[in-house]
Protein backbone atom coordinates (compact mmCIF):
# COMPACT_ATOMS: atom_id res chain seq x y z
CA UNK A 1 0.00 0.00 0.00
CA UNK A 2 2.67 2.80 -1.23
CA UNK A 3 -0.18 5.15 -1.80
CA UNK A 4 -1.98 6.28 0.90
CA UNK A 5 -3.88 8.96 -0.50
CA UNK A 6 -7.59 8.66 0.30
CA UNK A 7 -7.07 5.50 2.17
CA UNK A 8 -9.52 4.59 5.37
CA UNK A 9 -7.41 3.97 8.50
CA UNK A 10 -9.41 3.51 11.87
CA UNK A 11 -6.58 3.83 14.48
CA UNK A 12 -7.54 2.70 18.14
CA UNK A 13 -5.95 4.57 21.54
CA UNK A 14 -6.17 7.73 19.15
CA UNK A 15 -6.60 10.21 21.85
CA UNK A 16 -3.19 11.22 22.41
CA UNK A 17 0.51 9.63 22.90
CA UNK A 18 1.16 7.39 20.00
CA UNK A 19 -2.31 6.97 18.48
CA UNK A 20 -2.54 10.58 18.13
CA UNK A 21 0.64 11.22 16.51
CA UNK A 22 -0.18 8.20 14.51
CA UNK A 23 -3.45 9.56 12.98
CA UNK A 24 -1.57 12.91 11.93
CA UNK A 25 0.97 11.02 10.32
CA UNK A 26 -1.51 9.09 8.05
CA UNK A 27 -3.44 12.42 7.82
CA UNK A 28 -0.32 13.72 5.89
CA UNK A 29 -0.14 11.04 3.70
CA UNK A 30 -3.85 11.76 2.73
CA UNK A 31 -5.71 9.29 4.27
CA UNK A 32 -8.77 9.93 5.98
CA UNK A 33 -8.54 8.79 9.75
CA UNK A 34 -11.36 7.40 11.71
CA UNK A 35 -10.31 8.13 15.74
CA UNK A 36 -11.32 6.23 18.24
CA UNK A 37 -10.67 6.40 22.20
CA UNK A 38 -13.09 6.65 25.29
CA UNK A 39 -12.46 10.44 25.52
CA UNK A 40 -14.63 12.56 23.07
CA UNK A 41 -13.49 15.28 23.96
CA UNK A 42 -9.74 14.61 23.47
CA UNK A 43 -10.46 12.94 19.79
CA UNK A 44 -12.30 15.61 18.88
CA UNK A 45 -9.00 18.17 20.05
CA UNK A 46 -7.17 15.67 17.64
CA UNK A 47 -9.55 15.64 15.17
CA UNK A 48 -9.69 19.55 14.57
CA UNK A 49 -5.59 19.27 14.73
CA UNK A 50 -5.94 17.55 12.04
CA UNK A 51 -8.35 19.24 10.12
CA UNK A 52 -6.39 22.66 10.38
CA UNK A 53 -2.86 21.15 9.41
CA UNK A 54 -4.03 19.10 6.96
CA UNK A 55 -7.34 20.05 5.84
CA UNK A 56 -8.56 16.34 5.69
CA UNK A 57 -11.96 14.61 6.54
CA UNK A 58 -11.89 12.89 9.73
CA UNK A 59 -14.38 10.62 12.08
CA UNK A 60 -14.70 10.53 15.62
CA UNK A 61 -16.03 7.21 17.30
CA UNK A 62 -15.68 6.69 20.73
CA UNK A 63 -15.18 3.31 21.85
CA UNK A 64 -14.01 1.07 24.96
CA UNK A 65 -12.16 -1.42 22.96
CA UNK A 66 -12.57 -4.11 25.92
CA UNK A 67 -16.44 -3.86 25.08
CA UNK A 68 -17.11 -6.49 22.22
CA UNK A 69 -19.65 -4.42 21.58
CA UNK A 70 -18.06 -1.19 20.81
CA UNK A 71 -15.65 -3.26 18.85
CA UNK A 72 -18.71 -4.33 16.50
CA UNK A 73 -20.09 -0.87 16.64
CA UNK A 74 -16.71 0.95 15.50
CA UNK A 75 -16.42 -1.20 12.46
CA UNK A 76 -20.19 -0.65 11.33
CA UNK A 77 -20.12 2.81 11.78
CA UNK A 78 -16.69 3.26 9.99
CA UNK A 79 -18.12 1.23 6.95
CA UNK A 80 -21.81 3.22 7.09
CA UNK A 81 -19.76 6.18 7.28
CA UNK A 82 -17.21 5.96 4.40
CA UNK A 83 -18.32 2.23 2.53
CA UNK A 84 -15.10 0.94 3.29
CA UNK A 85 -11.60 0.21 5.29
CA UNK A 86 -8.34 -0.08 3.87
CA UNK A 87 -5.91 0.25 7.23
CA UNK A 88 -6.74 -0.78 10.90
CA UNK A 89 -4.22 0.14 13.98
CA UNK A 90 -5.31 -1.48 16.95
CA UNK A 91 -2.99 0.91 19.38
CA UNK A 92 -5.07 1.16 21.97
CA UNK A 93 -3.52 -0.17 25.25
CA UNK A 94 -3.01 0.31 29.43
CA UNK A 95 0.28 -0.26 31.32
CA UNK A 96 -0.30 -2.58 34.22
CA UNK A 97 2.62 -3.79 36.14
CA UNK A 98 2.23 -5.68 39.39
CA UNK A 99 5.68 -7.60 41.08
CA UNK A 100 4.83 -11.77 40.73
CA UNK A 101 4.43 -12.16 44.40
CA UNK A 102 1.88 -10.08 44.27
CA UNK A 103 -0.12 -10.49 40.61
CA UNK A 104 -3.56 -11.42 40.77
CA UNK A 105 -6.18 -12.26 38.26
CA UNK A 106 -7.39 -8.90 38.35
CA UNK A 107 -3.98 -7.67 36.67
CA UNK A 108 -3.83 -10.23 34.08
CA UNK A 109 -7.68 -9.02 33.14
CA UNK A 110 -7.35 -5.23 33.04
CA UNK A 111 -4.11 -5.70 30.85
CA UNK A 112 -5.70 -8.44 28.47
CA UNK A 113 -8.97 -6.83 27.96
CA UNK A 114 -7.58 -3.86 26.50
CA UNK A 115 -4.19 -5.02 24.93
CA UNK A 116 -4.79 -8.56 23.83
CA UNK A 117 -8.42 -8.64 23.39
CA UNK A 118 -9.06 -5.26 22.35
CA UNK A 119 -6.57 -5.64 19.41
CA UNK A 120 -6.96 -9.41 18.71
CA UNK A 121 -11.23 -9.09 18.64
CA UNK A 122 -11.17 -5.65 16.62
CA UNK A 123 -9.03 -7.48 14.13
CA UNK A 124 -11.48 -10.32 13.93
CA UNK A 125 -14.15 -7.32 13.34
CA UNK A 126 -12.51 -5.91 10.64
CA UNK A 127 -11.34 -8.93 9.30
CA UNK A 128 -14.18 -10.32 6.76
CA UNK A 129 -14.44 -6.79 5.42
CA UNK A 130 -10.71 -6.25 4.45
CA UNK A 131 -10.88 -9.89 2.72
CA UNK A 132 -13.80 -9.33 0.77
CA UNK A 133 -12.10 -5.78 -0.61
CA UNK A 134 -9.05 -8.28 -0.95
CA UNK A 135 -6.52 -5.38 0.36
CA UNK A 136 -6.04 -3.97 3.63
CA UNK A 137 -3.31 -3.66 6.35
CA UNK A 138 -3.53 -4.53 10.07
CA UNK A 139 -1.14 -2.88 12.48
CA UNK A 140 -0.93 -4.37 16.03
CA UNK A 141 1.20 -1.93 18.41
CA UNK A 142 2.48 -4.17 21.07
CA UNK A 143 5.90 -3.51 22.85
CA UNK A 144 9.50 -4.16 23.11
CA UNK A 145 8.40 -5.80 26.14
CA UNK A 146 6.73 -8.54 24.24
CA UNK A 147 10.54 -9.52 23.19
CA UNK A 148 11.89 -9.11 26.35
CA UNK A 149 9.83 -8.96 29.40
CA UNK A 150 11.00 -6.16 32.07
CA UNK A 151 9.93 -6.55 35.79
CA UNK A 152 7.72 -5.57 37.29
CA UNK A 153 5.73 -5.55 34.05
CA UNK A 154 4.01 -8.60 34.28
CA UNK A 155 0.68 -8.72 33.51
CA UNK A 156 1.37 -6.06 30.71
CA UNK A 157 4.17 -8.29 29.26
CA UNK A 158 2.20 -11.07 28.85
CA UNK A 159 -0.80 -9.73 26.82
CA UNK A 160 1.80 -7.51 24.69
CA UNK A 161 3.55 -11.05 23.94
CA UNK A 162 0.29 -12.85 23.18
CA UNK A 163 -0.93 -10.11 20.45
CA UNK A 164 2.47 -10.06 18.79
CA UNK A 165 2.62 -14.08 18.57
CA UNK A 166 -1.29 -14.13 17.82
CA UNK A 167 -0.04 -11.55 15.22
CA UNK A 168 2.92 -13.69 13.79
CA UNK A 169 -0.31 -16.97 13.04
CA UNK A 170 -2.94 -13.91 11.71
CA UNK A 171 0.27 -12.47 9.03
CA UNK A 172 0.79 -16.16 7.97
CA UNK A 173 -2.62 -17.30 7.56
CA UNK A 174 -3.42 -14.28 5.44
CA UNK A 175 -0.63 -14.45 3.16
CA UNK A 176 -1.97 -14.37 -0.22
CA UNK A 177 -5.40 -12.67 0.26
CA UNK A 178 -4.13 -9.48 -0.32
CA UNK A 179 -4.42 -8.46 3.93
CA UNK A 180 -0.82 -7.48 5.36
CA UNK A 181 -0.16 -7.77 8.75
CA UNK A 182 2.76 -5.80 10.69
CA UNK A 183 3.52 -5.91 14.40
CA UNK A 184 5.52 -3.27 15.87
CA UNK A 185 7.33 -3.11 18.83
CA UNK A 186 8.61 0.28 20.42
CA UNK A 187 10.64 0.69 23.02
CA UNK A 188 10.40 3.75 25.56
CA UNK A 189 7.93 6.41 24.20
CA UNK A 190 7.61 9.92 25.81
CA UNK A 191 3.72 9.71 26.09
CA UNK A 192 1.40 9.79 29.26
CA UNK A 193 1.83 5.85 29.94
CA UNK A 194 5.33 6.18 31.14
CA UNK A 195 5.17 9.46 32.94
CA UNK A 196 5.42 8.14 36.25
CA UNK A 197 9.03 6.63 35.16
CA UNK A 198 12.23 7.64 34.70
CA UNK A 199 14.25 5.20 32.77
CA UNK A 200 18.27 5.29 31.76
CA UNK A 201 20.19 7.08 28.86
CA UNK A 202 20.19 3.52 26.96
CA UNK A 203 16.19 3.16 26.69
CA UNK A 204 15.87 6.92 26.87
CA UNK A 205 12.00 7.53 25.69
CA UNK A 206 11.58 8.70 22.07
CA UNK A 207 8.89 10.82 20.80
CA UNK A 208 5.16 9.55 20.00
CA UNK A 209 5.95 11.18 16.03
CA UNK A 210 8.95 8.46 15.54
CA UNK A 211 6.77 5.76 16.36
CA UNK A 212 4.39 6.99 14.25
CA UNK A 213 6.17 7.49 11.47
CA UNK A 214 7.64 3.88 11.69
CA UNK A 215 3.87 2.65 11.88
CA UNK A 216 3.21 4.48 8.19
CA UNK A 217 6.38 2.76 6.74
CA UNK A 218 5.30 -0.33 7.58
CA UNK A 219 2.05 -0.14 5.94
CA UNK A 220 3.95 1.65 2.60
CA UNK A 221 6.23 -1.13 2.74
CA UNK A 222 4.12 -4.02 3.96
CA UNK A 223 6.91 -4.71 6.91
CA UNK A 224 5.87 -7.55 9.00
CA UNK A 225 8.07 -6.56 11.79
CA UNK A 226 9.14 -3.09 13.16
CA UNK A 227 11.01 -2.89 16.10
CA UNK A 228 11.38 0.76 17.19
CA UNK A 229 14.42 2.65 17.76
CA UNK A 230 16.75 0.62 16.04
CA UNK A 231 19.10 0.15 18.50
CA UNK A 232 16.63 -1.76 20.39
CA UNK A 233 17.50 -4.61 18.27
CA UNK A 234 20.39 -4.81 19.95
CA UNK A 235 19.03 -5.66 23.28
CA UNK A 236 16.79 -8.51 21.37
CA UNK A 237 19.75 -9.93 20.06
CA UNK A 238 21.47 -10.47 22.95
CA UNK A 239 18.22 -11.91 24.35
CA UNK A 240 17.87 -14.56 21.85
CA UNK A 241 21.52 -15.07 22.03
CA UNK A 242 21.62 -15.49 25.94
CA UNK A 243 18.43 -14.34 27.99
CA UNK A 244 20.96 -14.73 31.09
CA UNK A 245 22.88 -11.44 28.94
CA UNK A 246 20.04 -10.13 28.31
CA UNK A 247 18.91 -10.50 32.49
CA UNK A 248 22.20 -8.84 33.68
CA UNK A 249 21.29 -5.75 30.85
CA UNK A 250 17.87 -5.38 32.57
CA UNK A 251 19.84 -5.05 36.01
CA UNK A 252 23.09 -3.07 34.99
CA UNK A 253 21.07 -0.31 33.27
CA UNK A 254 18.03 -0.52 35.48
CA UNK A 255 16.12 -0.41 32.32
CA UNK A 256 12.74 -1.20 34.56
CA UNK A 257 13.24 2.50 35.40
CA UNK A 258 12.39 4.30 38.72
CA UNK A 259 9.94 6.84 39.91
CA UNK A 260 9.49 10.36 38.25
CA UNK A 261 9.89 13.04 41.08
CA UNK A 262 6.92 14.58 42.26
CA UNK A 263 4.82 10.95 41.11
CA UNK A 264 3.45 8.81 44.32
CA UNK A 265 2.33 6.46 41.77
CA UNK A 266 2.24 2.76 43.31
CA UNK A 267 3.75 0.75 40.89
CA UNK A 268 2.82 -2.35 41.92
CA UNK A 269 -0.89 -2.34 40.72
CA UNK A 270 -1.47 0.88 38.94
CA UNK A 271 -1.97 1.55 35.44
CA UNK A 272 0.45 3.95 33.29
CA UNK A 273 -2.60 5.45 31.59
CA UNK A 274 -4.73 7.54 33.77
N1 LIG B 1 4.68 4.72 25.97
C1 LIG B 1 5.50 3.69 25.85
O1 LIG B 1 6.64 3.71 26.39
C2 LIG B 1 5.12 2.51 25.02
C3 LIG B 1 6.13 1.58 24.71
C4 LIG B 1 5.80 0.46 23.94
C5 LIG B 1 4.50 0.27 23.51
N2 LIG B 1 3.54 1.18 23.82
C6 LIG B 1 2.18 0.90 23.34
O2 LIG B 1 1.77 1.92 22.46
C7 LIG B 1 0.34 2.07 22.51
C8 LIG B 1 -0.01 3.53 22.74
O3 LIG B 1 0.48 3.89 24.00
P1 LIG B 1 0.85 5.39 24.41
O4 LIG B 1 2.24 5.38 24.89
O5 LIG B 1 0.45 6.33 23.36
O6 LIG B 1 -0.06 5.52 25.71
P2 LIG B 1 -1.10 6.64 26.20
O7 LIG B 1 -0.59 8.00 25.90
O8 LIG B 1 -1.42 6.28 27.59
O9 LIG B 1 -2.36 6.36 25.26
C9 LIG B 1 -3.13 5.21 25.40
C10 LIG B 1 -4.30 5.31 24.45
O10 LIG B 1 -5.10 4.13 24.59
C11 LIG B 1 -6.45 4.54 24.85
N3 LIG B 1 -7.13 3.55 25.66
C12 LIG B 1 -6.78 3.08 26.87
N4 LIG B 1 -7.69 2.21 27.34
C13 LIG B 1 -8.64 2.14 26.37
C14 LIG B 1 -9.86 1.40 26.25
N5 LIG B 1 -10.30 0.57 27.22
N6 LIG B 1 -10.60 1.57 25.13
C15 LIG B 1 -10.19 2.40 24.16
N7 LIG B 1 -9.06 3.12 24.21
C16 LIG B 1 -8.30 2.98 25.31
C17 LIG B 1 -6.33 5.91 25.53
O11 LIG B 1 -7.50 6.70 25.29
P3 LIG B 1 -8.73 6.92 26.32
O12 LIG B 1 -8.16 6.98 27.70
O13 LIG B 1 -9.35 8.19 25.82
O14 LIG B 1 -9.62 5.73 26.10
C18 LIG B 1 -5.18 6.51 24.76
O15 LIG B 1 -5.62 7.09 23.55
C19 LIG B 1 -0.13 1.14 23.62
O16 LIG B 1 -0.60 -0.07 23.08
C20 LIG B 1 1.13 0.90 24.43
O17 LIG B 1 1.07 -0.30 25.13
C21 LIG B 1 3.82 2.30 24.56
Amino acid sequence: MRNLQGKIVLITGASRGIGAATARAFAREGARVVLSARNREALEAVAQAIREETGRETLVLPADVSREEDLRDLVRDTLQAWGRLDVVVANAGVYVQAPVRETTREHFQRAFAVNFYGGALLVLEALPHLLSQGEGHIVLVTSMDAKKGIPPDGPYVAAKAALSLWGDVLRQELRGTGVGVSIVFPGRVDTDMVAHLRVPWISAKMPPEKVARAIVRAVKKRRAEVIVPWQARLFWWAQVFSPSLADAIVRWFRLSGWPAIGTERDTHSEEGAS
